[in-house]
């Protein structure tokens, strides 16, 4: 079992990795509990495979739970089902001091925390993600919330949670695309902080979608022990927390042009966007050559998407890129704002990016579909 420990003060929480955590999970929650009850939002996938099994894992402390089951996908996080877990959580007199679990990947754990930072000014949650990307990524470092109809993650708060249960074994019920969407963000910590752990992906990268579980813990470890120590360093996003966005840029506007559909998962849209930052890294002269082909063949190694051209049906034109780019929360003053990269593993923030650059990426990109 590995523990990270998230040092924020009075929010400070422990991030637990490894099997068997939610066979366990009763004994791991006891000691946050005011009395031995929760409330579990989850939907409806993870629940046909696993609530049973998280349950039965509760049950084993003595601690009750009910059970809100949501539809799967992207559109659960939204105001009408924030209003659903809200109204619910109240119908079920849930109390400041109680806790509520939310059990899925990351558009349950986004959800989930937001309506927890809500509702009665606030109350405790434990996220037990249940895919890569939540495991690595989304439940970590208190971002929650939900999506609007004029964009992605437009309305949230920041509530951290009071422990992380981070499963290995669940992840072996994910289909392959699942897991390697999640995989893009796990490449994403080794492209912005640390080549040696690109290289580490690299070499085992293969084995570890095969089905090694220690391989797949120590990934998590490593991303989680990344995220955490920016998260430390900067919780609001004032500064170095903008890092994590590598590839989310580019992403997010290739996300909204495929209108947050299966053409395009978010794991793959910040794989591809890595890759193009690099490209734009290389163009602006910051970066070799040759990095965004290094980081391009690794996804390539792992069966992933990797350019535009992977992606299936219409995309707009590179201006149309731009423009949904700039609809991005990175922008300030009117600036966008880019992470780019002097190497595989040493990213920084632009401010200033000539984005005659970025246009001609994009319009190469295009081209090559
Ligand atoms: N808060 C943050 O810091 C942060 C960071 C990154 C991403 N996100 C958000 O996370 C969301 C994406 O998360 P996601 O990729 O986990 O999506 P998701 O929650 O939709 O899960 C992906 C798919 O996997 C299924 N699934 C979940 N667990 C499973 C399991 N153990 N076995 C089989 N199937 C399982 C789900 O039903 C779904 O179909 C996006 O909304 C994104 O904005 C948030």
């Amino acid at each position: 079992m590995d523990n990270v420990h998230v040092a924020l003060g009075a929010r400070a929480y422990d991030v637990r990795i490894g099997p068997g955590l939610i066979a366990r999970a009763g004994a791991e929650i006891a000691p946050l509990l005011a009395r031995k009850r929760v409330w579990i939002v989850t939907e409806e996938r993870v629940s046909g495979l696993h609530l049973a099994a998280l349950k039965d894992g509760l049950a084993a402390d003595g601690i009750a739970a009910e059970a809100l089951i949501l539809p799967p996908g992207e559109t659960t996080k939204s105001w009408a089902h924030l209003q659903e877990v809200v109204e619910w959580l109240l119908a079920e007199k849930v109390e400041r001091k109680d806790v509520v679990v939310a059990f899925g990947g990351g558009v349950i754990g986004d959800l989930v925390g937001f309506a927890s930072a809500i509702l009665r000014r606030g109350v405790r949650f434990v996220q037990i993600p249940t895919t890569l990307l939540a495991q690595v990524d989304s439940s970590v470092g208190g971002k929650t919330g939900i999506n609007s109809p004029k964009g992605k993650n437009l309305i949230g708060a920041f509530h951290q949670p009071s422990l992380v249960l981070a499963d290995i074994g669940v992840l072996g019920t994910l289909t392959p695309r699942d897991f390697l969407a999640g995989y893009g963000e796990v490449i994403k910590y080794g492209g912005l902080g640390s080549l040696e752990f690109f290289e580490w992906l690299e070499a085992h990268g293969p084995a570890l979608a095969a089905g090694d579980m220690a391989l797949r813990q120590e990934a998590v470890r490593r991303s989680v022990q990344m995220k955490a120590d920016i998260v430390v360093r900067d919780e609001t996003e004032q500064g170095d927390r903008a890092l994590l966005n590598l590839g989310h840029t580019f992403g997010h506007a290739l996300e909204a042009a495929t209108g947050y559909t299966g053409r395009l998962l978010h794991g793959e849209g910040v794989a591809i966007g890595c890759a193009l930052a690099f490209e734009t890294s290389a163009r602006l002269g910051l970066m070799a050559q040759e990095a965004p082909s290094r980081f391009r063949a690794h996804l390539a190694a792992m069966g992933m998407k990797r350019d535009l051209a992977d992606i299936p049906g219409d995309l707009p034109d590179a201006d149309g890129l731009l423009a949904l780019m700039a609809q991005d929360k990175k922008v300030e003053a009117g600036k966008l704002r880019f992470i780019l990269a002097r190497e595989i593993g040493a990213a920084f923030v632009a401010e200033d990016v000539d984005l005659s650059v970025v246009r001609t990426v994009l319009a190469e990109a295009l081209a090559a579909r």
